[in-house]
């Protein structure tokens, strides 16, 4: 399980809550997260992350 603390981009630092109040706001792709938070704008690295936690709260 995912800690709400836990980086997500490291390349940012941002958190996975960062990621979910991002979603909370209406963020619906990566991109969007990208602008918002600037998670995965810098190596990309967190991309698949990203796109697994989009896929988790966007299907709830
Ligand atoms: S770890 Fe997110 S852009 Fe590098």
């Amino acid at each position: 399980m995912r800690e709400k603390d836990d980086i997500i981009c490291h390349c940012q630092e941002v958190t996975y809550q960062e990621i979910l109040d991002a979603i909370d706001n209406g963020a619906t792709t990566v991109e969007i997260i990208g602008d918002v938070t600037e998670a995965g704008i810098t190596c990309g690295g967190c991309i698949e992350e990203i796109e697994e936690i989009l896929e988790e709260e966007l299907n709830k």
